[in-house]
């Protein structure tokens, strides 16, 4: 039987390369589908000279011919939505509402959540979130307390601005000078509305009648296993459901079309914004493993272009991801990265025990316990054969593998398209 899904996570705090990783599985699906999560993601996809940057759309649109879905469990700013699909546009992909889906479900980002996502990190002081400033929380508050916008609204365009000119008006009573002009807010989102109008579809019953007829779909993921709201290290994370159970709802689609779920790690762990990082270098190797920002590569934030806090690979974390995720196959990558270091770490534990539940409360970090692994000289952005891989990072790989009992048969080695090595 054809079970046409596969879901696609990331495994850490976000920006594992899901996006490349997107970008390489799309060419053999018919459908991609981001279900999670709003513009807070950055998703980079280097295709020949070009760096494509993707916040709302899912990568697959690269790919041409795929049909890309905005899922019902993302929340969506139109005014972005539009500034990325002209961009894209002008870069030379091809949009139009034949092959880009908005679901009417999806919930609209207003100027208000904005606001309110500001007042709300200010109020929080030292103890801040670090979130991206995108009214992410706020526009999934809102939802949850249903007094939310959806998408569908978007189809009367001027009932829309009445509806948002509320929010904003409620909002500059709820945050002391936040001083929005309600009537302007209102404008730039109407005109968005119009531009996004004809995107706009039940795309609930569309996915289904796509998988029925037994058309691939891909769904991909924002932000990481570590930073969903359930299952990563409260409060530090986002306001939604980025691990494989938020697919299923952020789509609406059951579990007997998926088969396969990818799990996206780095070689090394990154983290953007506050919050636990067990592993993390505050030295001259985290500098190294972070580059000095002169690639769009190094390890700077794509959305808010934060430099991200590095340290060594933490198998805690990826176990606990494998297991809440189901995880049937990891893809490793920027082990480019790794070339030159004379010695690598890998966390296995922390504190000699074998915990699953990485901690949550800053105060409850356990120094990890790592196992050292020989490194390896060569730059590998070259290599295309497993076999050409250099022994001591094939060993640094069959380790991972190992240690986590999940397959790993591919791993990339550089940003571009092509830069991908299988077994
Ligand atoms: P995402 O949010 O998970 O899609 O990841 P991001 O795009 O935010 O961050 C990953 C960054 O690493 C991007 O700039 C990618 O172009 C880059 N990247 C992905 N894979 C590799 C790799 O194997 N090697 C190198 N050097 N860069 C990579
Ligand atoms: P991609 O899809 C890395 C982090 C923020 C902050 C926390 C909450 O590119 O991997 P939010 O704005 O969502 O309320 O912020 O989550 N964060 C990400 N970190 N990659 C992302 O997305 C992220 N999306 C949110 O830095 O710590
Ligand atoms: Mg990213």
């Amino acid at each position: 039987m054809n079970l046409p899904a596969t879901i696609l996570v990331g495994l850490q705090w976000g920006d594992e390369g899901k996006g490349r990783v997107a970008d390489w599985l799309a060419a053999e699906s018919q459908i991609v589908a981001r279900y999670a999560g709003g513009d807070n993601a950055g998703h980079t996809v280097y295709v020949g000279t070009r760096v494509y940057k993707l916040h709302l759309i899912p990568s697959g649109i690269l790919q041409p011919g795929v049909i890309c879905i905005l899922g019902n469990g993302m929340v969506i700013n139109p005014v972005n939505l539009v500034r990325e699909i002209d961009e894209l546009t002008t870069a030379g992909v091809d949009i139009t509402p034949k092959r880009l889906w908005i679901s009417s479900k999806a919930h609209i980002i207003t100027p208000a959540h904005i606001a309110l996502d500001k007042a709300s990190e200010k109020a929080r002081g030292k103890d801040a979130i670090g979130t991206t400033l995108r009214g992410i929380g706020p526009a999934y508050l809102d939802k949850t307390g249903r007094q939310g916008i959806r998408a569908g609204a978007m189809l009367d365009p001027e009932a829309f601005g009445d509806s948002l000119m509320e929010q904003v008006e409620r909002a500059n009573v709820q945050v002391l000078a936040a001083g929005l002009d309600p009537h302007a807010a209102a404008a730039e989102y109407v005109e968005a509305a119009r531009r996004l109008r004809d995107y706009i579809r039940d795309t609930v019953v569309s996915i289904n009648a796509l998988l029925d007829a037994g058309q691939r779909a891909l769904c991909e993921g924002a932000q990481g296993t570590m930073l969903d709201i359930d299952h990563g290290d409260y409060p530090f994370v986002t306001s939604s459901s980025s691990t494989v159970g938020g697919a299923l709802i952020g789509l609406g689609i059951g579990a007997k079309h998926v088969d396969r779920v990818v799990g996206v790690a780095k070689a090394f762990s990154t983290r953007v914004g506050a919050g636990p990082f067990p592993t993390e270098l505050n030295d001259e190797i985290g500098d190294r493993l972070r580059g000095t920002g002169e690639n769009f590569w190094d390890e700077y934030g794509t959305t808010t272009g934060r430099p991200r806090r590095t340290g060594w690979l933490d198998l805690v974390v990826l176990r606990y991801a494998c297991m809440v995720n189901g995880v049937t196959e990891l893809v490793l990558t920027k082990l480019d990265i790794l070339s030159e270091f004379e010695t690598l770490k890998i966390a296995h534990h922390y504190s000699g025990v074998d915990v699953y539940d990485p901690p949550s409360d800053p105060s409850q970090i356990v120094p990890p316990t790592y196992t050292d692994y020989p490194g390896w000289m060569e730059d590998i952005g070259g290599v295309r054969q497993w076999d050409a891989l250099p022994e001591n990072a094939r060993r640094y790989i069959d380790a991972i593998q190992a240690a986590l009992g999940v397959p790993i048969n591919t791993v990339s080695v550089g940003p571009e398209r092509d830069q991908l090595v299988h077994r």
